[in-house]
């Protein structure tokens, strides 16, 4: 495919940030935004010089001059807009979660296979500074072999839109199911999860959950490593945080305990007090297209108030790597990383460690659907 992609944004919140650098990458351009509410459409129309403008989605996907839709709306509509984008014949890109049922994962992985059309889970966290600087490390066999893999998400969403209150944690697994993953591209087999402690009545009404906290163990497949992640949206007092840790033979790589300070590398066989030092991690825009490199500074943060950046200090840097990597996936047809099939296993491992959470720790293996990548 010679010509640039054509790409459509749906929901202009978070998805707004990758307008510009869809704007600004020689394989695409934006053709049409998409948002129900019609005075905020025509401001960021206005704003991005889009003239292609949908509060209708159902129009916007009879538009054939579109290649593919990306997903920002809210994550309850996650699934029932890639199934129909896919239904109209386009590529999907989607934000996480992929969807909020074992079933509709099934469904997005069954219409892929069906329709050849590509699909990809936009996942910051597999995009990161910080997770292509351990991959590298890793490949480079600098970490030894892996022993032990884990990752935390707090984050207290009091302030967030409120359709968060109907969220249960483990739902909302991705950017710390994916690095556990995603390091050794393993899949997860099996997950055992705990439920702790006990969020306000409010909540647990609306969620249909009452655990505080979650906390995983999940079984990587044709492996002998296991990671442990966990997870909170409410109720609980702690800083935001997206951590991932990696245990080697020969290297160790632990996140910061407080934002903004630096990370720490561990060496084994040093002098005890010379064992750990903090570190500073490299940016990885080199990896991309000249164009589109200074999207990985929080500086070109669109829209640096919203919530999302404040706690998420600009996502690692991880959008315009999220652009190239489906731009580059349609133009050279083949799967994005990570495509419908293990986008489904990341999703499918939050989903059955509530399952887990609710009977009491009990193993849930993954769906056979989510295995065969
Ligand atoms: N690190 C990350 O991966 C990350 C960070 C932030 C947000 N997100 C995800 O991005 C999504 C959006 O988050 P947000 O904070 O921007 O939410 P938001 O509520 O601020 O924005 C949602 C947008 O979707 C639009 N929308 C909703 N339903 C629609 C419909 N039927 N048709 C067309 N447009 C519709 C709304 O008009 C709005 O523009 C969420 O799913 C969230 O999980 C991911």
């Amino acid at each position: 495919m010679s010509k640039p992609v054509r790409v459509a944004m749906i929901g202009l919140g978070f998805g707004a940030e990758f307008i510009p650098i869809y704007q600004a990458h020689a394989g695409a351009e934006v053709v049409a935004i998409c948002r129900r509410n019609e005075v905020e459409l025509n401001k960021a129309a206005d704003q991005f010089g889009i003239e292609k403008r949908y509060t209708d989605y159902a129009a916007l996907l009879a538009d054939p001059d579109i290649d593919y839709v990306h997903i920002n709306s809210p994550i309850p509509d996650h699934a029932w807009m890639s199934l129909q984008a896919l239904d109209a014949g386009k590529h999907v890109m989607c934000t996480v979660p992929m969807a909020t049922t074992i079933d509709e994962c099934r469904q997005i992985v069954e219409k892929v296979k069906e329709t050849g059309l590509k699909y990809m889970m936009a996942e910051t966290v597999v995009y990161s500074r910080e997770f292509l600087f351990i991959k590298q490390m890793y490949e480079k066999g600098e970490l030894g072999k892996i022993q032990h893999l884990a990752a935390s998400h707090p984050q207290d969403m009091d302030g967030w839109p409120s359709y968060w209150e109907e969220m249960i944690p483990m739902h909302y697994a991705t950017h710390v199911v994916s690095p556990c993953l995603g390091l050794t591209d393993a899949l997860a087999e099996y997950v055992s999860c705990f439920g702790s402690g006990e969020v306000r009545e409010s909540i647990a009404k609306k969620s249909g959950n009452r655990f505080a906290v979650e906390s995983c163990h999940i079984k990587l497949k044709d492996s002998d490593v296991s990671a442990h992640i966990w997870r909170f949206l409410y109720d609980v007092a702690r800083q935001y945080r997206e951590s991932f840790d990696v245990y080697g033979t020969k290297k160790s790589f632990e996140w910061t305990l407080i934002e903004n300070e630096p990370h720490v590398l561990h060496t084994a066989k040093k002098p005890e007090a010379e064992i750990a030092e903090k570190i500073e991690v490299p940016d990885f825009a080199h990896l991309l297209p000249a164009e589109i490199q200074k999207f990985t500074l929080p500086s070109e943060i669109h829209d640096a108030d919203h919530l999302s950046f404040v706690q998420g200090g600009g996502h690692g840097g991880s959008h315009p790597h999220l652009v190239h990597e489906m731009v580059s996936a349609v133009r050279e047809d083949r799967d994005p990383w990570p495509n419908a099939v293990t986008s489904a296993n990341w999703t499918c491992v939050g989903l059955c460690a509530h399952e887990s959470a609710t009977k009491g720790g009990e193993i849930v293996k993954l769906p056979e659907f989510t295995l065969q990548s």
